[in-house]
């Protein structure tokens, strides 16, 4: 039997993100139309928006009406939402999503530039967050994982592993190591997940890499290869956080079902429906999708 890979689809929030809503403000039917076209290429994960400050991400303003839309016509996907604080959990609640995550930066300064907080500030918020909403299912989302605009690369694993703790003993039962960046290498992250899945063997982990110097697959294979299989990706490699100067866009959604699909693994997603929600992005954010990988893959013979 083929081995399942759970493909993770961040565009909706880290890609949409990332586009200036001063140049292009992508409206909540467009989103949705991307959203519904990535549901129908097999897509059953998505990170589809985030309950932050509108003055910080403007371009996701209207995600009480994009999570009202998504959950009435995906009642069955795995939907969830990107918080900083109690308040975006409280708001999610309040609309019926029962899945989120909370994102922490292991740099105290991207912490800080991205959601103002101290490491302290934002252990407080997660575990009244906890207390608050018990039947919350929180990811954490471990931001700047593998290295910072700010601090640079963590080489060692010592760092995140020590950080982890607090989240560990507050509950934590799921991570996600995130590149914000994209500075990781494959040998980092083979450290990183081992000693992460020594010290804490019943916490379960997810990848997330930005793509800046072309490692974003190898890096996401490498820990495939170590035994995880929940991995994220983003729709025409559309992605990155504002407040991470240099970050560049997401691994992309279709050039990774690719690999694993040809690989032999069961992704569940259809390449070529991938491609028909990739041109629908493409339309919907003008000259911000990188059309580089459309233009490779349509040319390649597809089986999908
Ligand atoms: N949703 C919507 N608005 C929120 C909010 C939330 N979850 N949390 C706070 N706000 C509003 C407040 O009401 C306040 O609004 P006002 O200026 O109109 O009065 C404003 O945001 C500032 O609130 P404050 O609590 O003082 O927050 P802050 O200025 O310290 O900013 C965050 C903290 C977390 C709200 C903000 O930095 C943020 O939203 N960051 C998200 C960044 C992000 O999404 N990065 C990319 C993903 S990794
Ligand atoms: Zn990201």
């Amino acid at each position: 039997m083929k081995k399942k890979i759970e493909i993770i689809e961040v565009g909706p929030r880290d890609g949409f993100q990332s586009v200036k809503s001063d140049c292009c403000l992508i409206s909540t039917e467009e989103k949705m139309t991307v959203i519904d076209a990535l549901i129908d290429a097999g897509v059953r994960h998505m990170e589809f928006t985030s309950f932050v400050s509108p003055k910080a991400i403007p371009q996701l303003a209207d995600s009480a009406e994009v999570t009202r839309a998504a959950l009435a016509k995906h009642p069955d996907a795995d939907l969830f939402a990107l918080v900083p604080n109690l308040r975006g959990a409280q708001n999610a609640y309040a609309l019926d999503l029962r899945k989120v995550c909370y994102v922490v930066s292991l740099s105290k300064s991207h912490n800080k530039a991205n959601i103002n907080r101290t490491h302290e500030q934002s252990l407080e918020a997660y575990q009244e967050i906890r207390r608050e909403l018990p039947d919350l299912d929180i990811i954490v989302d471990l931001a700047t994982a593998f290295g910072c605009p700010f601090e640079g690369k963590y080489e060692e694993p010592e760092r995140a592993v020590e950080f982890l703790k607090d989240y560990v003993d507050a509950g934590m039962k799921t991570c996600c190591l995130c590149d914000t960046i994209g500075i990781a290498d494959p040998a980092q992250v083979r450290r990183l997940i081992t000693a992460i899945q020594a010290a804490y063997p019943h916490l379960e982990l997810m990848v997330h890499f930005h793509d800046t110097r072309g490692l974003g697959m190898v890096n996401t294979l490498t820990a495939i290869d170590l035994g995880l299989t929940k991995v994220q990706s983003a729709l025409g490699g559309l992605g990155g956080c504002p407040f991470a100067p240099g970050a560049s866009g997401n691994l992309s959604t279709e050039d990774l079902v690719w690999m694993l699909n040809e690989m032999g693994y069961d992704t569940g997603i259809s390449f070529s429906k991938l491609l028909a929600a990739a041109k629908q992005q493409s339309a919907a954010v003008p000259g911000q999708y990188s059309g580089h990988h459309i233009c490779i893959q349509q040319e390649t013979p597809c089986k999908a």
